[in-house]
């Protein structure tokens, strides 16, 4: 196949529309079969409930070139099934999950030729997106929906890459206690745009929200979890039911132990404790895993003992399989790489 002329090693994190996406409508009472279109343009009522009441939610996975030429998605099983949480949370009717997986297919198969080359760094992001698309003034949800999938190819999330990034702990609570954050509903989002561009600003990469009940714990960042390495090599995982359950993350827990033979706990982390830690990284689908190597807070500079040039040998080992097992250069877990069928 024929792919296109993109010069992929140079591609950022950012929006290209691609020949194809997929649309279902919910209407009546029940999702259209959906199919492929080649519209990148929504056209909605202004008083679709999205406007207003912010009703939609998302997902986020990629497709990668193997080394053997096939091209796989990774666990979009794990993807449907937290989208479907997302939208039950948000009062819209979840998209059929194995109907999910099959558009997620469609729509690479579609657009294989914008996946990027085997070797390149670069991947191809999928987008699936839910909002509520129908009229809706009184506070309460819309009676009509669109489902949608596009898919782009990106490249690194954070510039630089696997150089550690300097962080922030947010003056801000990202989620409400009994609130939203373990959902991927786009109100997260809304909320962390404005702490996000004040960490910009003062020249950091992100920003380490706090549990909002009594921020003494570490909960995550505002597009991806939070791990540790301690300084016995044990994986430090932070647990908590405000943050989305990252799908990066539980499969880096069962790489951690099942593949490298570590110890990993799984537990609230007090953000104290961050000062004793060997490592810290960010993991998630965009971010992939992403060295940190600073942590600015009011209480003070902590540097991680990995520094500021190298990622820490074992965030390094989990990066490599974890993108190994992705790649299909290591064996992973059955079910975790979904071949597509071109
Ligand atoms: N946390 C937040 C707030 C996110 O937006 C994401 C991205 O999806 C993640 C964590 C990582 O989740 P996953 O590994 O499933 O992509
Ligand atoms: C993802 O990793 O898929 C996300 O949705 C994170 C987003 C901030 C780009």
């Amino acid at each position: 196949m024929q792919k296109k002329d993109i010069k992929w090693d140079e591609l950022g994190f950012g929006y290209q529309p691609t020949d194809f996406r997929f649309e279902a409508r919910w209407k009546d009472g029940e999702w259209s079969e959906g199919q492929l279109t080649d519209n990148p343009n929504i056209e909605l009522t202004e008083a679709a409930c999205v406007f207003h009441y912010a009703q939609c939610c998302f997902e986020g996975l990629k497709a990668y070139e193997t080394v053997n030429g096939d091209i796989v998605t990774f666990r979009p099983d794990q993807n449907a099934t937290r989208m479907s949480k997302s939208a039950t949370r948000l009062e819209m009717p979840p998209f059929p999950e194995d109907k999910f997986v099959k558009a997620v297919e469609a729509v690479v198969r579609a657009n294989a030729s914008w996946v990027p080359p085997f070797g390149t760094g670069a991947t191809m992001y999928i987008r699936p997106v839910m909002i509520g698309s129908g009229p809706q003034i009184g506070v309460a949800p819309a009676h009509e929906f669109i489902f949608r999938i596009f898919v782009m190819p990106v490249g690194a999330y954070f510039k630089g890459a696997v150089k550690p990034l300097k962080l922030q702990v947010a003056d801000y609570d990202r989620a409400a206690p009994r609130g939203t954050g373990d959902i991927k509903a786009g109100l997260n989002y809304a909320m962390s745009l404005h702490p996000t561009m004040e960490a910009h600003r003062a020249g950091y990469a992100e920003n380490i929200y706090l549990d909002p009940a009594t921020r003494t714990y570490v909960e995550e960042t505002g597009g991806a979890n939070i791990l540790f390495v301690n300084k016995e090599g044990k994986l430090i995982v932070p647990k908590s039911d405000t943050i989305l359950p990252s799908i990066t993350r539980r499969s880096l827990v069962t790489v951690a132990k099942d593949i490298l033979g570590l110890e990993v706990e799984e537990r609230t982390v007090r953000f104290d404790e961050i000062k004793d830690m060997a490592e810290c990284a960010l993991c998630g689908t965009a971010a992939v895993l992403a060295p940190v190597g600073m942590i600015h807070s009011e209480a003070g500079d902590i540097y991680l003992p990995s520094g500021m040039d190298e990622m820490g040998p074992i965030c390094k080992k989990l990066r490599e399989t974890l993108t190994g097992i992705q790649m299909g250069e290591i064996e992973g877990p059955a079910g975790w790489v979904h071949k597509i069928e071109l």
